[in-house]
């Protein structure tokens, strides 16, 4: 079928003029309809085809870079139109745009970071929101965003030019959307979709991938061949092993038929993904195994099995302790049904959950807005760079705890990045509250420092060790540490024989340092680009991640491309350590701890006791005081990414911080705080 016939078998196609009269009549519309119905790929070409004459330009907005990616790259085949030129696409260290360009598909981060500089978006006609039901943090704040632009530019007749603003969404539950829309209407698409068994297990299941793989081989040995298999599973790690174990399996076994078994992974590089979209050889099934990527974003076609695992990662945060973490749980209802729904796109399917009728039946009915289990300092830092300062009192549409937003605020002050501002009841600020009584609000504003933090894709922490490093003089070094921290692992996880284990383990200790986890990573950027000419040699030979790697350079060269914008000179201290773990401490001082015993130790700031992660180098020393990245938790809980400091240097760079912490912790001394690294 070609493509223009294809474009016009969609559910989509039958009302794109009903659609173009309600985007045409209301400010806000809200779209809801099926997976794959052709909200994504159509909508913005219907807008473009019958609106050529508009200035500005349409945006489409995925919570995920593959979507956006992926979409782009169609919508221009449909188009007929080379990428980049009339449709684009624009995520995080990639922009494939032109002054051409007319249909942007993008990131929800990136239009929020360019609302920085453009608050009222007027660059933008026409926003589309697509995915709202997927709730991410940026999508939360952007509705919150998007809503106040569109009313500014619909009340100030300097601006002329109204803003369009449509939500897209493949789940039920979008009265909250249209209530904070003010009553925007919606259009329900019906959809194609075909009647789906579910089938649940009998017993719980304790080990989802053990039972992920049994049911796989249950459906290959009976099943027609050119039936697909869809499985939802939870990471990068788990998806990777569990396919190289199925591959391993149905080529030892001999009599099956072959498969094709592919990842599914945002952090899969976009070639690879690509590949889970093509059609298998003849004779071999194509299983895909996937995260939650494939529930509503990305439709793959001849899916006739899904397996579910009723799993999904996903960030928890309690702003007790100040603590975000990636943890495996539960997924809710509404999201089972839309896995379930992936099975029944072109003709009858079958759905296999690997989780009881009463597990099921104990699920929460929606997912939980991830603004409401994050740790809100990016969003915060954005906010107030937006010339939001009463955070407390923005219409988010879900508003996260006030202590969630206080924390965030408070560590933007410590980080510098904010400052606060006292008004007292004649209406004066003072930085001070002169007199309790007499204090009625506060407001934040941003500093000089946080402006420039504010100009970095990162977490504000990241970014303020780069300003700290300008300082310092050891920015490139700083950077080198972060952009392979932007990445996932530049270390081979699976190495499945002890022999290999060794052999990688002796590789590591080539780079290793005894500082820690960030001079290493330093170390290993470094003999990377030293051995570029034959990297993907050199890269096996140390069990390193080829592709890993050349992204942590890729995003490199776009932080120093920020960095020269900003006149940051580009300084390097090569072997100051020190210097380099200073410029660390200046954003990650809240993540430092102190040694307890047998192997324990307890985080400064929260007093939770935690060990070395055992990826760490420092993993079998027991330095006195540790910085780490981030806490990861599984039985236990681990630093991960840590290196060795002073709590001197600590004291030197927030003095303020740590004398209030001693205050406020009686088991704690002056001494304590003062002790060498051992
Ligand atoms: O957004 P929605 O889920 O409603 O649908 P869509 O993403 O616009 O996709 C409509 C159809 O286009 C899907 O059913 C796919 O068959 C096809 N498509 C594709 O072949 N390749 C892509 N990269 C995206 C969509
Ligand atoms: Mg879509």
């Amino acid at each position: 079928m070609n493509l223009e016939k294809f474009r016009q078998s969609l559910p989509i196609y039958s009302i794109r003029h009903r659609l173009i009269a309600e985007i045409n009549k209301n400010p806000t519309l809200i779209l809801l309809g099926e997976t794959g119905s052709g909200k994504t790929t159509q909508i913005p070409q219907y807008i473009y085809g019958s609106h050529s004459h508009m200035k500005g330009m349409i945006a489409c907005t995925q919570p995920r870079r593959v979507a956006a990616i992926t979409v782009a790259q169609r919508v221009s085949q449909e188009m007929n139109s080379e990428l980049g030129k009339t449709t684009g696409y624009c995520v995080r260290f990639e922009d494939c745009t032109s002054p051409e360009t007319k249909i942007k598909y993008m990131t929800d981060g990136m239009l929020l970071r360019e609302a920085i500089s453009d608050p009222l978006l007027l660059r933008y006609s026409v926003i589309i929101l697509d995915e709202v039901h997927e709730r991410t943090v940026h999508t939360d704040v952007l509705l919150g965003i998007v809503k106040s632009a569109q009313q500014k530019r619909s009340t100030n007749k300097k601006f002329h030019k109204p803003l369009k603003v449509i939500l897209m969404s493949a789940t039920m539950d979008v009265d909250e959307f249209s209530a904070y829309f003010n009553k925007a209407p919606v259009v329900y698409l019906e959809g194609r979709q075909f009647e789906v068994d579910v089938f649940h297990s009998v017993q719980e299941q304790t080990d989802y991938i053990f039972s992920s793989i049994a049911t796989i081989f249950q459906i290959h040995k009976t099943a027609p061949v050119n039936e697909d298999i869809l499985v939802f599973m939870t990471g990068q790690e788990e998806i990777e092993s569990t396919v190289k174990t199925i591959s391993e399996l149905n080529k030892s076994n001999g009599k099956l038929s072959p498969m094709l078994v592919l990842p599914l992974y945002a952090a899969l590089p976009s070639a690879k993904q690509l590949k889970v979209f093509e059609k298998a050889p003849s004779g071999c099934r194509k299983v895909i195994i996937s995260t939650n990527i494939a529930e509503t974003s990305i439709t793959i076609k001849g899916i006739k099995y899904v397996i579910d695992s009723g799993m999904i990662k996903g960030k928890l945060y309690t702003p007790q302790n100040n603590l975000e973490l990636l943890k495996v749980h539960k997924i809710s209802k509404s999201q089972a049904w839309q896995r379930t729904g992936r099975a029944g796109r072109e003709s009858s399917g079958i759905c296999y959950r690997l989780f009881t009728e009463s597990e099921f039946e104990s699920m929460t009915l929606n997912t939980v807005p991830e603004i409401l289990r994050s740790n809100l300092l990016s969003v915060a830092l954005q906010l107030t760079a937006l010339g939001i300062d009463d955070l407390i009192n923005f219409d988010f549409i879900s508003k996260p705890s006030v202590e969630a937003l206080t924390t965030a605020l408070n560590d933007l002050e410590l980080l510098g990045a904010v400052k606060k501002f006292f008004k007292d009841n004649n209406g004066t600020e003072n930085p001070e509250p002169v007199s309790k009584k007499r204090m009625i609000s506060f407001r934040y504003e941003l500093t000089e420092m946080g402006r420039k933090m504010a100009h970095f894709p990162l977490d504000p922490k990241f970014s303020r060790c780069i300003l700290s490093a300008d300082k310092l003089g050891c920015v490139e070094e700083v950077l080198k540490i972060v952009s392979v921290l932007s990445v996932d692992s530049v270390f081979h996880a699976q190495t499945n024989t002890s022999n290999k284990r060794d052999q990688a383990e002796a590789a590591r200790q080539k780079f290793s340092s005894a500082d820690g986890d960030h001079i290493t990573l330093l170390n290993v950027y470094k003999a990377f680009m030293a051995n570029k000419s034959s990297s993907k040699e050199w890269c096996q030979e140390n069990f390193l991640d080829l592709k890993n790697l050349k992204l942590a350079v890729d995003i490199n060269k776009q932080l120093k491309d920020i960095c020269t914008k900003n006149s940051i000179k580009l300084t390097s201290s090569s072997n100051d350590s020190v210097k380099i773990r200073m410029a660390l401490i200046s954003g990650f001082f809240m993540n430092a701890a102190e040694y307890q015993k047998e192997n324990e130790y307890k985080t400064m700031t929260s007093r939770q006791t935690v060990l070395i992660h055992p990826s760490s180098v420092l993993f079998n020393s027991k330095p006195a005081c540790v910085l780490f990245n981030e806490i990861v938790k599984t039985n236990k809980t681990y630093m991960r990414d840590v290196s060795v400091i002073s709590s001197n240097w600590l004291m030197e760079t927030n003095p303020t911080y740590f004398k209030s912490k001693i205050k406020n912790l009686n088991d704690y001394s002056l001494s304590n705080l003062n002790s060498n690294i051992r």
